[in-house]
């Protein structure tokens, strides 16, 4: 398809400027005779997004999610790729798991779809995974998400063999000793409700343990949802001091609290939990001075029946591709274009995906681009999620910024605000 985008406001890596885009073959060209044109008046064109913390569900949980419904909500949240995270059922752990899931989101053909690696044996914290077999198939993240290492001995071993394979090992920061049968954030809130509280501490202690692992072994580490005032002092030092160090924060940890726990409704019950307004703060101080890197939505479907069940017993998680840039840009007073890059260039370096993802709007470069309207005012209606589990705990958050296209490879993936498949 040979398309013209006109009109609109291109914003990359340089900053942004008024400019027409045209695309041929699935790249970026100096010109070309369009099929097609679209009228971005009004509207930015950037690199598509780049999601480093997506939970699809399948195998195993094609109930909440499949590789096909999660691409189509990321393709509509402005997603170009999506790092798929190895909490599945067989667990990423091997070549034949990752390989499913890569070739089921090209069967999808909505997203580019990048699976992560377990760091350990069916993320059981024992054992490390064939990371060179991995890697040799294309995997760059490994996490155990939904669980950190605990045993910092393992740790310092799968830093060791990571870096001689130029892999990255990202952390899901919880000390488990200190979170057992947590439901929400430990402080006055909880202590009000007479809950058992995820401490702080559980999240920072382990932020703190990988940093002088990375101090020690020289291996680059990429921290998962960071969501304490104190974790991003940690990370703020360890970069000040040159470590190879990246990290992520989610859009729910900018923009809500723990007292949303009041209504004791599990769909505010994430791992790590909603913190409080100082930590929100902090979250987004990182996130402007770039001590923290990029948005990743932790995007976690979830049945609605398993949501509907107490605190106790009801699972962590919470959707987000949807509605992440609709969040960013409602609770972030950062300049537009620096919020474009936590989304896109940023996540897709940490990824390792620069080549094809987050590349300047240039000739020559891979056509994966994002059309937004920046100021949309919108709310976000759970059953019109394309999403398989509507499990959002934005329903009445005022959202500002809207994706209107998506285009994957040169070909709309979403047009006009609607997925093409
Ligand atoms: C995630 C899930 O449901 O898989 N849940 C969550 O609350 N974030 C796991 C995770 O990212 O830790
Ligand atoms: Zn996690």
């Amino acid at each position: 398809m040979n398309l013209l985008i006109t009109g609109g406001t291109v914003i990359d890596s340089n900053g942004g400027r008024q400019a027409d885009v045209h695309i041929a073959d699935g790249h970026v060209v100096e010109t070309c005779v369009p099929e097609t044109t679209i009228d971005a008046t009004g509207l930015v064109v950037s690199p598509g997004f780049v999601d480093l913390h997506t939970h699809l569900r399948e195998p195993g949980k094609e109930e909440a999610e499949t590789i096909e419904t999660g691409s189509r909500a990321a393709a509509l949240g402005g997603y170009t790729a999506i790092v798929a995270m190895p909490n599945t059922d067989p667990t990423q752990d091997c070549v034949s798991v990752v390989d499913f899931v890569r070739r089921q989101g090209i069967t999808a053909g909505l997203c580019d779809v990048r699976p992560s690696g377990s760091i350990t044996v069916g993320r059981r914290g024992t054992q490390l995974t064939p990371f060179a077999e991995l890697a040799a198939v294309g995997v760059k993240l490994f996490t155990d998400d939904g669980n950190g290492v605990q045993d910092p001995q393992l740790m310092r071993r799968a830093f060791e063999y990571a870096k001689g394979l130029g892999v990255t090992m990202a952390q899901h920061c919880e000390v488990e000793a200190l979170t057992g049968g947590a439901v929400m954030h430990e402080g006055d809130c909880c202590s009000h409700l007479g809950l058992p509280g995820w401490p702080a501490l559980a999240e920072e202690l382990m932020v703190h343990r990988d940093i002088e692992l990375v101090r020690l072994t020289g291996a680059p580490a990429h921290f998962l949802h960071l969501s304490t005032a104190r974790s991003v002092e940690l990370v703020r030092a360890a970069k000040a001091d040159g470590l190879p160090i990246t990290a992520e924060a989610t859009p729910h940890h900018i923009s809500l609290t723990d007292d949303l726990l009041r209504s004791y409704s599990a769909i505010y019950k994430v791992n790590p939990p909603l913190r409080t307004m100082d930590d929100v703060d902090a979250v987004r101080a990182g996130l402007i001075d770039g001590t923290i890197d990029a948005i990743a939505t932790d995007h976690a479907p979830h049945v609605s029946e398993s949501k509907e069940q107490p605190l106790d017993q009801a699972p962590p998680g919470m959707v987000g591709l949807e509605t992440a840039l609709g969040v960013a840009i409602g609770h972030l007073d950062m300049p537009l274009a620096d919020i474009v890059a936590t989304l896109s260039w940023k996540p897709a370096k940490i990824a390792g995906l620069e080549e094809a993802h987050g590349r300047d709007i240039e000739p020559g470069s891979p056509a994966n681009l994002t059309i937004f309207d920046p100021d949309e005012e919108w709310e976000v209606v759970p059953a019109m999620l394309a999403s398989k589990s509507h499990n959002t705990p934005f329903v009445g958050v005022p959202l500002k910024g809207r994706t209107k296209h998506t285009i994957l490879n040169g070909e709309f993936t979403v047009k006009d605000g609607q997925a093409t498949r």
